[in-house]
């Protein structure tokens, strides 16, 4: 068994980055790629006027995201949620705010994408104001600003300097560096919800050998594994993660313990639950394994060849019968009779809720980005719509939250 810990300062933290129109929006191309290289995710919505001074083609690149400017994509019609956005973010930096988009947010004008998206975003909103000094000294925008901050907006003081108009005084937007850092403070600073709790998390495909080359396995990316990892943990919790296989890089903040077998799987997991408030069951593990592992490699002969096989043990099941006031949460993969096989496995492995992906969806199930899942406990089932697995992960998170609360 190896460990790895890795953490970069924004390392998986999700910073909606809007840009104004205003001439330091040039600014934005190197803050972008500032949060990216410290390890956020950035998604770009630009004012229209903010495109006159900023491609988004360049926006795009630096942030490997498309840009958003309008409320839907003129050419499908494809509709660019506000909410979804708002709710997607950890932290929402308009850099550079003008006088104009800080006077609309004061008064709660939503006449484009980006103030939508502010009026709807829950995390916390900063705001690098970037304008002349008059602009910055006139008692509009000091008033506006003073709202701002008492709603909870945190500015980043412009400095002083020489402007874009010639003159010289305070007004210019604060540099990126200085930018990128009050961000890092400003999410470290955000209560986590699962501060002290300590979970269990088993990913990816478990490897059986037949001999020293050739092994059994499956299909299993160990893509929803490492996206719960990665939430629980950006929510505080201390997380193992037990991982088969895989060239997916470790979460930021998470414990991860690489493994091979299921064997080799149940001991880590099964020593981290000893600790742990609760475990996720996300492992695709061998139901069974060769009877003895060849210690040469096998020859090929002329007739059939015929592998022993025998049952691995279920940690999922034996996490459940000893699990007391512990949390479990599973996984089912069906291709037919979903929900019974589902319901059926929550009773008999003891899971507090299972997470239900069907191979008929579209989008579900292995290798890709995205999921369709149903959350099935036993008072009923709620059925996600289509969701990336980061998504899709938020909202088995929130469900455990839930759990986990002391009125629960
Ligand atoms: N699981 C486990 N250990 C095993 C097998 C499965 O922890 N040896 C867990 C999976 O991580 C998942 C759940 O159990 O949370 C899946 O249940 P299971 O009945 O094993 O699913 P299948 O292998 O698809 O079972 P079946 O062949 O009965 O459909």
């Amino acid at each position: 068994m190896e460990r790895t810990t890795e953490s970069p300062r924004l390392g998986g933290r999700r910073i909606l980055l809007g840009i104004t129109g205003s001439i330091a929006a040039y600014k934005a191309a190197v803050l972008c790629r500032l949060l990216k290289s410290a390890g956020a995710e950035v998604r770009v919505v630009m004012t229209p006027l903010a495109k006159q001074f900023i491609t988004p083609l360049t926006m795009a690149t630096l942030s490997k995201n498309p840009i958003l400017v309008e409320f839907f994509d003129p050419e499908n019609g494809a509709w660019n949620s506000h909410v979804s956005l708002g709710e997607w973010a950890d932290c929402c930096l308009i850099a550079p705010a003008t006088a104009n988009t800080l006077a609309k947010m004061a008064a709660g004008v939503a006449d484009n994408l980006l103030l939508t998206t502010y009026l709807s975003a829950r995390c916390p909103v900063a705001v690098a104001p970037a304008m002349d000094l008059d602009m910055y000294a006139h008692p509009a925008t000091q008033q506006n600003l003073r709202t701002l901050a008492e709603r909870g907006v945190r500015i980043v003081e412009p400095a002083e300097g020489e402007l874009a108009s010639g003159l010289t005084g305070k007004g210019r937007m604060a540099e990126p560096d200085t930018i990128a850092a009050f961000v890092g403070e400003l999410l470290s600073e955000k209560k986590k919800s699962l501060q002290g709790k300590r979970f269990v998390v088993t990913a990816g495909a478990t490897i059986e050998p037949i001999d020293p080359v050739r092994f059994i396995s499956n299909h299993s990316s160990g893509k929803m594994g490492y996206a719960i990892a990665g939430e629980l943990a950006r929510r505080g919790a201390q997380v193992t993660l037990v991982s088969g296989r895989t060239a997916l890089p470790v979460p930021e903040g998470v414990d991860r313990v690489d493994v091979l077998s299921a064997q080799e799987m149940f001991e880590a997991a099964a020593e981290a639950f000893e600790r742990a408030d609760g475990g996720v069951m996300c492992a695709a593990v061998a139901d069974y394994t060769p009877v003895a592992a060849a210690d040469r490699k096998l020859r090929k002969g002329d007739g059939e060849l015929t592998i022993a096989l025998r049952r691995t043990r279920d940690i999922a099941a034996e996490l459940g019968a000893r699990k007391g006031r512990r949390l479990l949460v599973g996984f089912a993969l069906e291709t037919h009779d979903e929900v019974a096989h589902a319901e059926e496995k929550l009773a008999r492995k003891n899971f507090d809720f299972i997470v239900l992906n069907s191979l008929r969806d579209a989008g579900a199930g292995f290798r890709g980005d995205t999921n369709k899942v149903s959350l099935i406990d036993r008072t009923g089932r709620e059925e996600l719509p289509l969701l990336s697995k980061t998504e899709v992960a938020a909202r088995i998170a929130d469900r455990i939250e839930a759990l986990l609360a002391p009125e629960a």
